[in-house]
């Protein structure tokens, strides 16, 4: 069977998986075989889709000590699937997703393709983020805007009362 067709079957059965399995470290080991970069001390929640095709390589890249809440959708291939007449008008757009090192991505959040959070950021719970995120920023909302800096959040940065 040809190379393609073998890692077409192997990410649609680790996709599924990865939907019903019941740990962390079980999520991740088959995300892993979906072709996915995922680094050390990573928490994905429950409910985490990545949609893209199965012949996409490369969709997703999360660095260490990435915490994911439950119900995150991804977005590396995006399209309105067999619909000619769109296709032809807008086509279809796609791009890895990269969330580096040491993010915190809230409940819920929408991740477009092409997108990447930079390191030691947090996106707020529900947001769909349309374009990157800076460094050590804080953003929320629809499209995702940043509203701070994790580092004045830093207890060093707290006056006292
Ligand atoms: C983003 C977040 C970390 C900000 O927390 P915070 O720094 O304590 O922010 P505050 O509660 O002081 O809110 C600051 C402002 O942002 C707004 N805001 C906070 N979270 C928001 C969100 N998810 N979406 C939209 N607006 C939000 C607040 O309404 C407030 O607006 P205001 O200044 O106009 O009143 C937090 O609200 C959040 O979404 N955490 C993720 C929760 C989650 O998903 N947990 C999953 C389990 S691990």
């Amino acid at each position: 069977m040809a190379h393609a067709t073998l890692y077409r079957i192997r990410k649609k059965l680790f996709k599924y998986l990865a939907r019903i399995v019941p740990t962390n470290g079980q999520r991740i080991w088959c995300l892993r075989r979906c072709g996915y970069e995922i680094g050390s001390a990573v928490y994905i929640g429950d409910s985490f889709i990545v949609t893209d095709t199965l012949e996409y390589r490369g969709g997703l890249v999360i660095g260490d000590e990435v915490a994911i809440a439950p119900r995150v959708t991804v977005i590396a291939v995006s399209g309105p699937t067999d619909n000619s007449r769109l296709i032809a008008l807008v086509g279809a757009k796609s791009g890895p997703v990269r969330i580096e090192s040491d993010c915190w991505i809230g409940a819920g959040v929408i991740i477009l393709p092409g997108v990447t959070i930079h390191e030691c950021s947090i996106v707020g719970a529900g947001a769909v983020v349309t374009a990157d995120i800076p460094p050590f920023s804080i953003a929320v909302g629809v499209p995702a805007r940043v509203i701070g800096n994790v580092n004045d959040r830093s207890p060093a940065n707290h006056s006292p009362i």
